[in-house]
């Protein structure tokens, strides 16, 4: 039977693109690099939705269907039932989950947000008097953001190094000798295909959203 790759190029290229721009939004957010704050954080805006939106249509692993267990799964999971499916393990599932949804939460706070100096989040005058709130949030949500990552890579070093389970390897190449999947992923071009139809969603949103008003 033929080994697939159990995560596709859109879920690994989706996946390395997180820590590298993630950390320029922490340097540029800090240093008010705002124009490169706004235009990473859409990049990251369209890669986390179309990330979200492969896990309905992408590749069977990819599928949160395919990840998202019930709590008695999760429970038996952290009491030891050894995990014997193909993709993320019952609490990897959920963390999945959470860092998305984190990561998106991000984004879509700080299209609302202002420093209320310089720098004015592109649908700041629709959040209207929320605007202030979608700031506090952006930097609350950050702060869970920085704790999920740091929860992640201390289960990947437990499962790596402690279990020698090689997730590294699977995330890196796609598939190792013993984690792969037996089902065929679906084609690149068509997480091309989503991507771009969430930026042009997105500049259309950018485009119409209302301007700051003139008090001249
Ligand atoms: C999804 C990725 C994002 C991350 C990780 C991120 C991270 C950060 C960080 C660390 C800060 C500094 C927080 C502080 O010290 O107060 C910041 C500030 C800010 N970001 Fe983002 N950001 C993201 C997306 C965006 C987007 C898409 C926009 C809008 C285009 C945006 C607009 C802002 C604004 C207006 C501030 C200043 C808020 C203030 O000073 O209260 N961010 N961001
Ligand atoms: C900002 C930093 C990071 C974020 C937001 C992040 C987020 C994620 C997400 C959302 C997944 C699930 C993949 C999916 O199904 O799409 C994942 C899996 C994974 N990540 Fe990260 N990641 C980060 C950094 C890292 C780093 C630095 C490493 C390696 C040193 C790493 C290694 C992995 C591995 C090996 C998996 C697969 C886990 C499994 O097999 O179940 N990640 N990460």
């Amino acid at each position: 039977m033929k080994h697939w790759p159990l995560w596709d190029r859109a879920v690994r290229t989706i996946h390395w693109y997180f820590p590298v721009a993630i950390t320029f939004m922490w340097w540029s957010g800090e240093e008010g690099l705002y124009e490169w704050h706004s235009w990473v954080g859409y990049s990251l805006i369209v890669a986390v939705t179309t990330r979200v939106l492969w896990g309905f249509v992408g590749s069977p692993s990819a599928r949160f269907s395919s990840f998202i267990a019930r709590p008695t799964t999760v429970l038996a999971y952290v009491r030891g039932r050894p995990f014997t499916g193909e993709g993320h393990n019952p609490m990897g599932g959920w963390a999945t989950v959470a860092l998305l949804l984190a990561i998106l939460l991000q984004g879509v706070s700080g299209l609302f947000s202002s420093d209320d100096v310089m720098f004015e989040g592109p649908l700041m005058y629709w959040g209207g008097e929320w605007s202030g709130f979608f700031a506090e949030w952006h930097e609350i949500n950050w702060l869970l953001l920085q704790v999920l990552v740091v929860m992640h890579l201390l289960a990947l070093t437990y499962h790596q190094l402690y279990r020698k389970e090689p997730l590294l390897g699977a995330m890196w190449w796609g598939k190792t000798a013993n984690r792969f999947s037996l089902s065929k992923p679906k084609t690149t071009s068509l997480a091309l295909a989503i991507a771009l139809v969430i930026a042009g969603l997105l500049y259309l949103l950018i485009t119409l959203a209302p301007q700051a008003p003139s008090y001249y």
